[in-house]
């Protein structure tokens, strides 16, 4: 078993939503589903990444599945990675029931998942950066990077805070807050506000910034609804 440095972060105890309880993670999913298409946004990931059916592919952070059970369909090989036990026998348990065979569930996360397997073809990560401070955040980066054939691709999502917002934060957080409320349902917006106050999402120049320093080109980003930002970047070889 692999000792960790006493001073390494602890990133099995996340901040902010209890991923690590059973019925915390049937909420997660059901909630979830109300606003996002699974197979579409994975189609849709597959597609910009340039995914085939050689490739292999690792979901840091796959919850319960969002992406690793419709990815699994089109690509050889699903490595989906989780700090949370739960949210992993969730996952597998859908694999299961979908017959799924080619994923990989993996205890581990930014920090200390080791991937001993050949290097893959590309990294997708949907909300979940944020649940490091953000030093983690780039060693989590970096990390992510190596794990990467020269040439592979990350698709990063996650919540990311506008240089602009410390002008009027109040007010875009309460309008954040509101309209999520109001899509999903009160307690959807009592996750928002506990998001903001105890997870650690960071400016979007200071996501920029770790990307290129773990030697990944940004190829696009893309800043949507206020605090939505999406990454697809490219390892450099050399
Ligand atoms: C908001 S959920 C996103 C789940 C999934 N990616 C999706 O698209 O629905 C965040 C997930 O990240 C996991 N997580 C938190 N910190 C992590 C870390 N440092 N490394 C890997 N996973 C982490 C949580 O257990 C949880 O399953």
């Amino acid at each position: 078993m692999t000792r960790f440095p006493n001073w390494l972060y602890n990133e099995m105890i996340p901040p902010g939503v209890d991923y690590s309880n059973p019925a915390q993670v049937e909420i997660y999913d059901h909630n979830h589903r109300k606003f996002r298409n699974y197979q579409k946004g994975a189609e849709a990931i597959i597609e910009c990444l340039g995914l085939g059916r050689d490739d292999a592919v690792v979901d840091m952070g796959a919850g319960t599945g969002a992406f690793a059970l419709y990815a699994a369909r089109h690509c050889r090989k699903v490595y989906a990675v989780d700090v949370s036990e739960a949210m992993l026998a969730y996952a597998r348990q859908q694999a299961t029931e979908m017959g799924l065979t080619n994923i990989e569930f993996c205890h581990g996360g930014f920090l200390t998942y080791e991937h001993r397997a050949e290097l893959v073809e590309a990294m997708v990560s949907i909300g979940v950066l944020h649940h490091l401070p953000d030093f983690w955040k780039s060693v989590g980066l970096k990390r992510a990077a190596d794990m990467l054939k020269p040439g592979g691709r990350l698709y990063l999502f996650d919540v990311v805070f506008p240089s602009s917002l410390l002008g009027n934060f109040g007010t875009c957080f309460d309008n954040w807050v509101q309209s999520m409320a109001d899509k999903v349902g009160p307690e959807f917006g009592a996750e928002v506000e506990t998001h903001i106050r105890d997870e650690y999402s960071t400016y979007d120049w200071i996501m920029e910034k770790f990307l290129r320093q773990a030697g990944l080109r940004i190829d696009s980003a893309e800043y949507a609804d206020g605090f939505a930002a999406t990454y697809i970047c490219t390892k450099q070889t050399g």
